[in-house]
């Protein structure tokens, strides 16, 4: 198997290491359908390559979400919809980009090192399916072009 980055190149800009990040998750999936294997290492690629604090995935299930393929410290299991930065994010379907979540009505911390977060509903058949995650240990660590690149890296697993 290829060797794939796994440590973030800290004098590469955001833009290149999206850039360089996104053709390797296009190589991990390529040639496997099983949504949760692809996930896992999209997870893992994202966050390793990027230094974030938490990456993952909470899937829609009913009324809930429910954590799915994660990297980083353990994370509460269920959200409610509307609830956190996750359950807005379902609830309005767009990207939602918080700079300070001590700033963040209803935020729910799952690790005190959180500083800021983005959170990417990805969409099936019209609806929110999942909703990708991740903290950072930095205010304003996310930004549009984390929102841009994200949201390009699930359209190449979203369902279709
Ligand atoms: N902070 C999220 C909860 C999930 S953890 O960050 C992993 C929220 O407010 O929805």
């Amino acid at each position: 198997m290829t060797e794939y980055l796994t440590i973030p190149d800290t004098t590469a800009s955001k833009e290149e290491r999206y850039s360089q990040l996104f053709p390797q998750i296009e190589g991990l999936i390529m040639g496997e359908n099983d949504l949760i294997a692809n996930l896992s290492n999209c997870i893992a690629a994202i966050h390793l390559t990027m230094g974030f604090l938490w990456t993952g995935i909470y899937f829609v299930r009913g009324n809930e979400l429910v954590l799915g393929p994660f990297q980083g410290p353990v994370a509460c299991t269920r959200i409610r919809k509307g609830r956190g930065v996750c359950g807005k994010a379902w609830e309005q379907q767009k990207t939602i980009i918080v700079e300070d979540v001590s700033t963040f009505d209803d935020h729910i911390s799952c690790s005190s090192l959180s500083r800021s977060e983005i959170v990417v509903p990805v969409f099936g058949n019209g609806e929110v399916v999942w909703v990708l995650d991740i903290d950072g240990a930095e205010l304003a660590a996310f930004d549009g072009t984390d929102a841009e690149w994200l949201e390009k890296i699930m359209r190449l697993i979203e369902p279709r």
